[in-house]
Parts: structure tokens; C-alpha cells; sequence
């Protein structure tokens, strides 16, 4: 017999149906090594807004895009570039975990701010500290699953200064973090990421140049790659040790990377390489010390020749991104042969769709991929949309769109609901039926 849903029964009841965050992209009134940068290069980066390049195969330039018109009055503005007062997501959050609750969703990561808890080296500002832990006991009153993220590339100025992650030497101050969230919040949280997207990370700011440090230097991205990867080791020593009941893994940023012309002998090289630089560098090593494995999907990208990227010209987002949402699913294969029977979650998913024209089509095709891994026999345990709120885009500011929730930031940060995010609650409901 037909039914109306298909995916009836193949989400486990328990399935973690959430949304994602980052402390820097919401919180507002931060600062870190992001909010001196973002001063400094705010006029910069509006000025040449239009020469900035998207990620993109098809479109090299932001003013080639078909959307231009439409982004070009904001992505000019240097007020764009400034994370500044976020979407008050600090003084909010209870507001806006009354969403949560509206969209259905049971489970939501966050970030926990160092720079907000050890604003000077050595430091504790209790109110911060406090405010966490109320902002965890908030949730779980609602009956929301924390997924608290400890690393999401922002860190307090004293640090950045001594070098960050580019010293041996200063992984004492991440572990003396470390040390302090176990002792705060040990045995309240749940679910903890410790770093997020090292990959994204590593070469964004230590090889294309165009986040802080903004350095070009093969040498700094492994000392930096190497020390990531002891960061997580010991937070995930650490945590276990205060609190073995706790799940701990990374979000990983992984893409579906194919062959534009399979069977080509070139082609298909050139994806093994990447698969493995990009996918699997970071994975290999950081998998024995991750009770499930998360990832965050955006990306199909097609490989060609020596390794050159060739994607579809359409269907795109509004920052020109090739978009298969279907693309997941070949992913979580992928994923799920490489994770040791360890249950996966998705961390991140999600598009910038200022109109809505896509977000829902999106969803729809990510649930599909998801029901189709699961009939499979793949352990997937969660999905977070990226992003609950409309929030702060790195270094292309506020103008790109992710929020199941829009955010009129010049309106008294008016949160409006979007219909996709209707939508995918009402779906949310009778996947559970
Ligand atoms: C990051 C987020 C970011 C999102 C959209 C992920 O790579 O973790 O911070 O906003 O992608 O670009």
C-alpha cells in the first residue's frame, strides 16, 4: 500500500532533530580575534565586494552573479563586515529557544565563547560563566538536548597574539580551558563538539590568507593542523575522564566529491586526492577519540583533469554555491564505511536563500538522502539545520541568509519564521508518527 510518508519508522524516535549556532555568528557584543579584524577590514572588504570571490566553480567574481543586483546595496556597506551587536542572541536566547520549541526541534548546538570566559589571560568572568550554565539549564527545562561547541575558530585577542594554534607551546591555555568547562559544566552537558571545521579553518586562514592571521604558509597549516588535532585528543581525554557518560566528536566539514566524467583515469584521481585531503586528512586522525561522528554537509563538488573544480552552473545559492542536497546520501556512505559502527550525526546543513525560494526543496531532498542511509542500515543519530537564526556570515557579513528564523536586525532584531522552517516542522511531527 501507498503511504503518504515513507520515512515513517526509519528516524529512530530518539532521533536529534536540531538547529546549529555559533556563539561569534549570533551572541553580539563579542570580542576576539574575529571582532579586531573585522574593524580593521570592514572598509576593505566593502569596497572590493564586488571583485570578492565566491566559492564557486562557475562565478569568479561576486558582481557575476545573477543575484548581484539584489546583495550588491549590503555587500558595500562596511557595516556588513561588522559582527557587532549580532542578533542578541546573548540577551535573547530564551526567546529564541521558545522557537526551537515552535519548529519542532528537540536538540541545539551553541558555542560556548572563550573569549567571553577568559576575556583576559588567566581570568574568569564568572557572569559568563554563569550565563552558560543557566543557557544549558534553560534548554534542558524545554526539554532540548544541549550540543554544546567548544571550538568554532574565534579566540580570545591574548591569544591570537601569542600565536594561537601555530605554538606547541600554547595548547597549556587550550587545555587550561578545557579544564575549566570540564569542572563547570562536565556534568551538565550532553553532547559536546570540540572543534568545529578544522579544515575550513586551516586553510581559510593559513593558506588562501583571507581569514585572521591571514598567512599563506604550507609550514604554519601543519604546525597548526597538528595542534588542532591534540586540542580535540586532550578535550576528549579530559571530558571523558570528568564525565564518561558524555558524547563527544567534531564537526567536521566534509564534501561530496565526485568525478565530473567518471571512469576518466584523471578525473578520478584527482577526487581520490581531494576526498582524501579535504574528507579524510582530519578524519583519520580524530577518529578513535570521537564517540560519534559529525559532519557538516554543504558541498558536491565535481573534479576534473588536475584537480579542477568543475561544477553545475545551476541550481545555486545566493553566495553562488553549486547546490545537491541529494548529495548527502553518497556522503553518509562514505561517512558511514569509514566510522567504525560509530553513530554519525549530521552537525550542519544548510543554504543562504534570502527569499526562501529553495530552503524547503533542500530540506526535503536532505530528509530523502537521510531516509535513504538509514534504510540502509546506516546509525545516523541527528540533523541541525545550519542555522536557527539569520547570523553573521565570517567574512561576507550579515547579507548571506541561513536562518530558519529571519532576523530584521535594523527592526529590533524582529525574528519572523520562515515558511520552509513551518514547513519543516510540521514534517519534523509526522516523521514521528
Ligand atoms: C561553518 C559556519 C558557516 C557555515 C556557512 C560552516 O562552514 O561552520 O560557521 O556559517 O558553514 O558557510
Amino acid at each position: 500500500m501507498e503511504t503518504e510518508n515513507p520515512g515513517t519508522k526509519l528516524f529512530p524516535a530518539d532521533f536529534m532533530w536540531g538547529a546549529s549556532t555559533s556563539s561569534h555568528q549570533v551572541e553580539g557584543g563579542n570580542y576576539n580575534q574575529w571582532t579586531v579584524w573585522e574593524l580593521e577590514h570592514a572598509s576593505e572588504l566593502a569596497k572590493n565586494a564586488a571583485k570578492r570571490i565566491p566559492n564557486s566553480a562557475v562565478y569568479t567574481r561576486f558582481d557575476q552573479l545573477p543575484n548581484w543586483d539584489d546583495i550588491k546595496h549590503e555587500a558595500e556597506d562596511p557595516n556588513n563586515y561588522i559582527s557587532g551587536r549580532g542578533v542578541d542572541h546573548y540577551n535573547r536566547y530564551q526567546e529564541d529557544f521558545d522557537l526551537l520549541k515552535k519548529l519542532n526541534l528537540n536538540s541545539f548546538r551553541f558555542g560556548i565563547e572563550w573569549s567571553r570566559i577568559e576575556p583576559k589571560e588567566g581570568e574568569w568572568d564568572q557572569e559568563a560563566v554563569d550565563h552558560y550554565r543557566n543557557y544549558i539549564n534553560e534548554l534542558k527545562e524545554r526539554g532540548v538536548t544541549p550540543m554544546v561547541n567548544l571550538w568554532h575558530w574565534t579566540m580570545p585577542t591574548w591569544l591570537a597574539e601569542k600565536g594561537g594554534f601555530e605554538k606547541r607551546a600554547n595548547l597549556k591555555y587550550w587545555k587550561r580551558f578545557i579544564d575549566k568547562v570540564a569542572d563547570e559544566y562536565g556534568g551538565i552537558m550532553h553532547y559536546v563538539i570540540t572543534i568545529n571545521e578544522p579544515n575550513v579553518y586551516t586553510s581559510f586562514s593559513y593558506i588562501l590568507g583571507l581569514w585572521p592571521p591571514q598567512k599563506r604558509n604550507p609550514l604554519l597549516l601543519l604546525n597548526v593542523s597538528w595542534n588542532v588535532i591534540k586540542a580535540h585528543r586532550y578535550a576528549y581525554k579530559k571530558l571523558k575522564k570528568t564525565n564518561p557518560y558524555l558524547k563527544i566528536g567534531m564537526a567536521q566539514q566534509l564534501a561530496n566529491i565526485q568525478a565530473k566524467r567518471p571512469h576518466n583515469m584523471l578525473d578520478e584521481l584527482s577526487t581520490k586526492l581531494m576526498r582524501y585531503v579535504w574528507n579524510w586528512w582530519f578524519f583519520r586522525r580524530t577518529r578513535k577519540q570521537q564517540d560519534f561522528i559529525g559532519f557538516n554537509y554543504y558541498f558536491t563538488d565535481y573534479y576534473t583533469g588536475v584537480m579542477e573544480r568543475h561544477d553545475p552552473a545551476v541550481p545555486i545559492n545566493d553566495l553562488g554555491w553549486y547546490m545537491e542536497p541529494e548529495g548527502l546520501y553518497p556522503l553518509l556512505m562514505r561517512v558511514w564505511s569509514r566510522a567504525k559502527g560509530k553513530p554519525i550525526i549530521i552537525t550542519e546543513n544548510g543554504l543562504p536563500d534570502a527569499e526562501d525560494k529553495y530552503r524547503r526543496w533542500w530540506i526535503e531532498e536532505s530528509i530523502v538522502a537521510m531516509e535513504r542511509a538509514l534504510s540502509e542500515g546506516v546509525n545516523l543519530r541527528g540533523y541541525y539545520h545550519w542555522s536557527l537564526l539569520d547570523n553573521f556570515e565570517w567574512d561576507n557579513g550579515w547579507w548571506p541568509k541561513f536562518g530558519l528564523v529571519e532576523v530584521d536586525r535594523a527592526h529590533d532584531m524582529k525574528r519572523t519564521i520562515r515558511p520552509s522552517a513551518k514547513w519543516f516542522a510540521e514534517r519534523i511531527e509526522k516523521l514521528k508518527e
